[in-house]
């Protein structure tokens, strides 16, 4: 199955694809090996998982960049638009279902809180997309638990993970 939209052939176009995902996967296990590796106090070791994460970041990006041409932000507004209501609507429910009945517990858990936070992502991208022209200024605290994302100031508590107002992290 060709994965992209672009003018690659099918075969290199799925294999760019696979590497975009391994590329980004690697980025986000470094990040959490180097969180592991402080609290273990070898801040070197963190460095260094850091610096790689970083390359493997920017391999990431280049390989997303033959995959998909990046549009002008309104275009990229109302695609990230539409790809939060597929999450939200259709991939996320399907895994939950699936989850339940392999009784994985921990996975419908997990799967659940991510759609209900892409249903707040939606939200967002909509107040965006018809407040387009205005542009007006706001600040976003993000759960650092779950994800939720939150405009102007964090909540006492998440509304979809119950972690504390501390948790929220303001994004800047
Ligand atoms: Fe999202
Ligand atoms: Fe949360």
């Amino acid at each position: 199955m060709n994965k992209c939209w672009c003018l690659l052939k099918e075969k290199t176009a799925n294999n760019v694809h696979k590497a975009f995902v391994e590329e980004a996967k690697a980025y986000q296990r470094l990040l959490m090996y180097a969180q592991k590796a402080e609290e273990e106090d070898l801040p070197q070791i963190a460095h260094l998982f850091r610096a790689v994460a970083k390359a493997e970041s920017i391999h990431a990006r280049r390989h997303f960049a033959l995959l998909e041409a990046i549009a002008d932000t309104q275009t990229n507004l109302e695609r990230a638009f539409q790809k939060e209501k597929a999450v939200n609507g259709v991939y996320y429910p399907e895994m939950i279902k699936q989850a339940e009945e392999d009784g994985e517990e921990a996975a419908a858990l997990v799967f659940s809180q991510a759609r209900d936070v892409e249903a707040q992502h939606a939200k967002l991208y909509k107040k965006a997309l018809d407040h387009f022209i205005a542009q007006r200024s706001t600040e976003y605290y993000v759960c650092s638990v779950c994800g939720y994302t939150v405009e102007r100031e964090p909540p006492e508590k998440c509304p979809i993970c119950g972690a504390a107002k501390i948790k929220f992290e303001k994004v800047v």
